[in-house]
């Protein structure tokens, strides 16, 4: 069976779409008939998307670290007053890096949680606002299971999924006011640029891979739960958690 959302007519505005689970979800949210707002640091990725489907996909170049409110805002102008107003987003930004206690590395420990988790409220502070969003637009933020499960020296990362997973109950609380809902999606290990992150990846044994039942996961797994979360199927879901893991906690 092949599930296919019709998302004609509607706006969303994607952070990390440049590369990975936020590409895939811009992708697909274009070929079902939304306009996409894909932000990244990356132009040259970024263009390589917008040509996938050039009538859909826009693209802006914003580095959620050093965004001001200024950046939010002028981004979202320029592309509500494009297409409309927003339906709702996803927040895919996020990078990941080794940063044992011992001798941890501040400055990409704070850029880790900056990327994650500040950025993210950035984003969610100006998206919510009803000059920029329709009542009952939807938001998914991405959370991982590194957020339960330690990885050693993966303390940065932890945290600032941690930290995503648990916002995302007060903002659901808030931005109901506006009809608006927000949830979080978990996944553990994925194909993805992410995870060819050379210190990342040295983390990752033959043993831990073989406890995925269903292998490692790939972009396209992880898209199909965020348009569903998108979606109007999923318009009784507000702030929960969904974990993606292939079988690797039965394991
Ligand atoms: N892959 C996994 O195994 C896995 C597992 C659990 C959770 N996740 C989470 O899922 C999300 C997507 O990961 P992915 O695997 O798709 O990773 P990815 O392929 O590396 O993509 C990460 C995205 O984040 C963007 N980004 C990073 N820093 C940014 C910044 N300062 N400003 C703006 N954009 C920034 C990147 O764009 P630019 O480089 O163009 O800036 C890129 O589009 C992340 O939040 C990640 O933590 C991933």
């Amino acid at each position: 069976m092949n599930v296919k959302f019709d998302f004609s007519g509607k706006n969303f505005v994607l952070i990390g779409a440049s590369s990975g689970i936020g590409r895939q979800a811009a992708i697909e949210l274009a070929e079902s008939g939304a306009n996409v707002l894909a932000v990244g640091r990356n132009l040259t990725r970024l263009d390589s998307l917008k040509e996938t489907n050039t009538q859909k996909i826009f693209i802006a170049q914003i580095d959620v670290t050093a965004a001001s409110q200024d950046d939010w805002q002028a981004a979202f102008t320029d592309f509500v007053g494009k297409v409309g107003k927003i339906d709702g987003g996803v927040y895919s930004a996020g990078i990941v890096g080794l940063t044992p206690l011992n001798s941890f590395d501040r400055e990409l420990a704070h850029k880790i949680f900056d990327t994650s988790f500040w950025g993210m409220i950035n984003f969610m502070q100006t998206a919510a606002k009803k000059k920029f969003s329709n009542a009952g637009s939807s938001f998914v933020l991405m959370s991982s299971l590194a957020a339960d499960f330690g990885t050693k020296s993966l303390f940065a990362y932890s945290a600032a999924k941690a930290a995503v997973k648990a916002a995302v109950k007060p903002i659901a609380k808030e931005i109901i006011r506006n009809r608006h809902r927000v949830n979080t999606v978990s996944p553990a290990m994925v194909k993805t640029d992410m995870l060819g992150n050379i210190t990342y990846e040295s983390e990752v044994t033959e043993e831990e891979i073989a406890r995925y039942l269903l292998g490692l996961g790939k972009a396209e797994d992880i898209s199909g739960m965020i348009l569903f979360l998108l979606s109007d199927r999923a318009a009784w879901i507000t702030g929960q958690n969904f974990s993606l893991d292939g079988g690797y906690l039965l394991n």
